[in-house]
């Protein structure tokens, strides 16, 4: 209550050249991650638009360069937990062969999604991130491809003497395919190393990291840790993870207006959606098969949410003149008293990575606390963040906000009041 925007905002990281281009502060009071340790983020799709903007978006925070807007770790009341803060980690990731971070910095800079100077000025932490960039790998993969991504992670957090590494998936979205039904742990990974299964590349991914007991984000509506071998995986190696499918724009949109349909027993008879955008994963979404896995997870929320199926349908095209700018318009009809016929639309216009970055780090910083907290397997307190949140089928987004504060504040959610009165010394 009264705080001004920005003033409630907080940040471990020191704030060497403060410039942002409001008066209000940036640098805040360090967070309590031990000094000595050192925290690893691999993004696995390490030169694409949504990663690069992370990349440049936690060098600049670690320096001041910009606020933290839409992060919700930055903000009251979860400001005050002991998060990693952005300077805490050392980057890295897995890319396939010819993509580099700075030439997509450049464009999206060109694209005004952020100032050029940002670039200039995190030149240093990019040139470093390149540095750990390793090859990735595509297609169906076994024993060699499984080998190598657990060497390059487990190589990773020792040459960094890293405490806690969580990997982000933000790979191009797969088409989906059949894939193995055990739940047993064991079984998938000799079936791997002993190359009798061939899985999607996300999948192999998220098996090594989990194999490893590193954290683990699935931002995209690929499978990744999506197979039920590898949550019980994630449990055993003490693990957590959490996906899939980043919840940015149409989505996002969509489950905080639902509920109101549901809440006011206004029966929503057609729900149909059409988004715009002109990026490289809006290419990738050209393609059918690819579409299709995306048009799933924003298809899921729906029925959860009413309790019935409308009509509904999820249009996804690829127009390279809107950029990295997604447009989506809904039509929404609905009846109410006595059957009288009703109907709303929206226009919802965003920059898809300025939207996905602050999510992503706010996942990096979250899942890290989890992992030092001891937590293991899916953490559905994070559903707020995604389209099919795992290990919950909760979709509203205000009861997806108070699953994430109950969960970290437990009863001092109920009076959302800054944490420094709640916490006392723990903070
Ligand atoms: N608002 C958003 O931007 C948003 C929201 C939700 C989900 N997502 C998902 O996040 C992902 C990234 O989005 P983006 O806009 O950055 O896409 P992008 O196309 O710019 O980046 C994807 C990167 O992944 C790399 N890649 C592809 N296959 C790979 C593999 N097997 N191993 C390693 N790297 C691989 C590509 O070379 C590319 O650099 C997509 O799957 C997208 O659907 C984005």
């Amino acid at each position: 209550m009264g705080h001004e925007r920005g003033a409630n905002r907080r940040l471990g990281a020191p704030c060497t050249r403060p410039r942002a281009r409001s008066a209000l502060p940036v640098m805040m009071p360090p967070v309590s991650l031990p000094e000595s340790e050192r925290v690893g983020a691999w993004i696995v799709g390490g030169a694409g638009n949504v990663a690069t903007t992370v990349a440049v978006g936690l060098a600049a925070l670690a320096r001041g360069l910009i606020e933290p807007v839409g992060l919700v770790t930055c903000a009251e009341p979860l400001a005050h937990l002991p998060l990693a803060p952005p300077g805490a980690f050392v980057l890295g990731g897995h890319e396939l062969p010819g993509r580099d971070p700075r030439e997509t910095a450049r464009g999206l800079a060109a694209e005004r999604v952020f100032r050029e100077d940002l670039v200039c000025a995190t030149a240093p932490e990019l040139a470093r991130y390149c540095e750990e960039l390793r090859p990735g790998i595509d297609g169906a993969c076994g024993a060699a491809e499984f080998a190598r991504v657990r060497a390059d992670l487990a190589s990773f957090r020792e040459r960094h003497r890293l405490a806690r590494v969580v990997v982000l998936h933000l790979a191009t979205t797969e088409a989906a395919v059949a894939l193995p039904t055990t739940s047993d742990p064991d079984e998938l990974l000799a079936a791997i190393t002993r190359d009798t299964a061939k899985l999607p590349a996300s999948a192999l991914y998220a098996a090594a990291a989990l194999d490893l007991g590193m954290g683990y984000v699935n931002f995209t509506p690929s499978v990744g840790a999506g197979l039920p071998a590898l949550e019980e995986l994630a449990r055993r190696r003490g693990a957590p993870h959490a996906g899939a499918d980043g919840k940015t724009g149409e989505t996002l949109v969509k489950t905080a207006l639902a509920p109101m349909f549901a809440i006011r027993e206004l029966r929503v008879t057609s729900w149909f959606g059409q988004n715009v955008l002109g990026n490289a994963d809006g290419a990738a979404l050209a393609d059918p098969a690819r579409r299709d896995a995306k048009r799933k997870s924003k298809g899921a929320a729906l029925g959860e949410i009413l309790g019935y199926e409308p009509d509904a349908d999820v249009g996804i095209s690829y127009l390279r003149a809107f950029g990295d700018w997604k447009v989506a318009w809904d039509h929404i009809a609905f009846e109410g008293f006595g059957g009288a016929r009703m109907a709303m639309q929206f226009t919802w216009q965003g920059c898809d990575s300025a939207l996905a970055a602050p999510l992503c780090i706010d996942l990096l910083r979250l899942v890290e606390l989890a992992q030092r907290r001891g937590e293991r397997g899916a953490l559905p307190w994070l559903a707020m963040f995604f389209k099919a949140p795992v290990g919950t089928r909760e979709h509203r987004l205000e009861a997806q906000h108070r699953m994430l504060l109950e969960h970290l504040l437990g009863d001092k959610a109920q009076h959302r009041m800054p944490l420094e009165h709640l916490l006392g010394d723990k903070a």
